[in-house]
């Protein structure tokens, strides 16, 4: 249910619902093992929810429930109209709680939410739901060395009702945070994945390049079939010509030679955060960056490979199968990162648990 108490200044709102539910929540905290977090879902305090109808977005409502009322004739449920971002806070040394490059992905759920005809949610708007999702969730931010964070979700879906396949006129956004670990379960040691031949995640010309919903379910098929056979992941190829890498399920691709930094360019693949900020740092140690079309053949000139999200951070890949041509490319022997990757890892990292200074201005602090 929502509460429908509302006004300006969200931090006052239904604060004592949220008072309520953080005590209860409290002593299931305090068995939490941060350090063995898995990537899933945990109950927090509350999240931010507004609503979009007569041509405007309402005000925040601050809720305790994790469920929505929701039409049976949205949107949402129906076409597919759904958008969502990923985004983390982590908690500093000193204490303070940082929201890694925000606006970025405000300015991605924007053409994502145009992509796909919806109402799009201005940036302050992004701003103020994300900040106070997390501002009311502080405890909930995993503590400083214990490789977990705090990841927020943003979600924007089609709540009005439509029968004919239309756009919906009216829109639900919802902010609500969860405390993760890494998205694939062997962290820092190199994974495999496998070259996938038989999915399209997304065509050259369809909804790769958004956020959507949509595009995930698409990959699952692919993503099952490669777990059910060991690996981490299915990497795909591009829709068209099946001849160039376009990224992996939940990440974008990089591979490594001759001091330089490749990952693909595709009209089908999501534009990471994590990736234009892993190539400004390459550039920033020295290497040089190529964005461009990478062909599955040159997966064996590669010295180092990965892929790397917000989710994923920077997941190094040991080996790469290609099954339908009889193909392995191995990258780490010795089950140790390799050191481009690890270097950037540190650097990454250091940058987003403030250990060192954040000369991109990539943080904001939670206040
Ligand atoms: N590619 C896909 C399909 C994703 O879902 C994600 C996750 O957001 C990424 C790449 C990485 O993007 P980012 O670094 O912005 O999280
Ligand atoms: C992210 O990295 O934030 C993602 O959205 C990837 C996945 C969990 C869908």
């Amino acid at each position: 249910m929502y509460n429908r108490e509302s006004g300006h200044n969200i931090e006052k709102i239904n604060i004592k619902n949220v008072l309520l539910r953080h005590q209860l929540n409290n002593e299931l905290m305090e068995k939490i093992d941060w350090t063995k977090l898995p990537f899933g879902y945990l109950k927090t305090d509350c999240n931010i929810r507004y609503r979009y109808k007569n041509g405007k977005w309402g005000k925040p409502e601050v809720s305790t429930s994790e469920y929505i009322d929701i039409h049976i004739a949205a949107t949402g449920l129906h076409y597919g109209q759904e958008a969502f971002e990923g985004l983390k806070a982590y908690m500093g040394k000193d204490g303070k709680v940082r929201l890694f490059r925000w606006e970025e992905n405000a300015k991605r759920l924007i053409r994502s939410a145009e992509g796909i005809i919806m109402a799009p949610v201005p940036v302050e708007m992004f701003r103020e739901a994300v900040f106070s999702a997390v501002k009311l969730n502080m405890n909930y931010v995993p503590p400083y060395g214990s490789g977990a964070t705090l990841y927020v979700r943003p979600l924007l879906f089609g709540s009005g009702a439509e029968v004919g396949v239309k756009p919906a006129a009216e829109y639900t956004f919802i902010v609500f945070v969860t405390p993760v670990g890494p998205y694939f379960k062997e962290g820092l040691k190199p994974c495999s994945m496998v070259i996938c031949r038989t999915v399209d995640r997304a065509a050259p010309l369809g909804t790769g390049t958004f956020k959507v919903g949509g595009n995930y379910s698409a990959s699952l098929r692919a993503l099952i079939q490669a777990k059910e056979q060991g690996y981490a992941s299915a990497i795909f190829l591009d829709a068209r010509e099946k001849i160039y890498i376009d990224e992996s399920g939940p990440a974008n691709f990089y591979g490594i030679k001759d001091n330089t930094y490749i990952t693909p360019k595709s009209d089908s693949i999501l534009n990471s955060i994590t990736n234009m900020s892993l190539i400004e740092l390459a550039k920033s140690m020295g290497m040089k960056t190529e964005r461009r079309r990478v062909p599955v053949t040159e997966l064996s000139t590669f010295a180092e490979a990965g892929a790397c999200g917000t989710a994923a951070v920077i997941s190094p890949i040991g080996k790469i199968v290609d099954p339908d041509v009889n193909m392995v490319y191995e990258y780490c022997t010795d089950g140790k990162a390799g050191p481009v990757t690890m270097k950037l890892y540190n650097k990454l990292v250091a940058i987003q648990n403030g250990d060192e200074p954040d000369e991109f201005g990539w943080m904001t602090v939670v206040e």
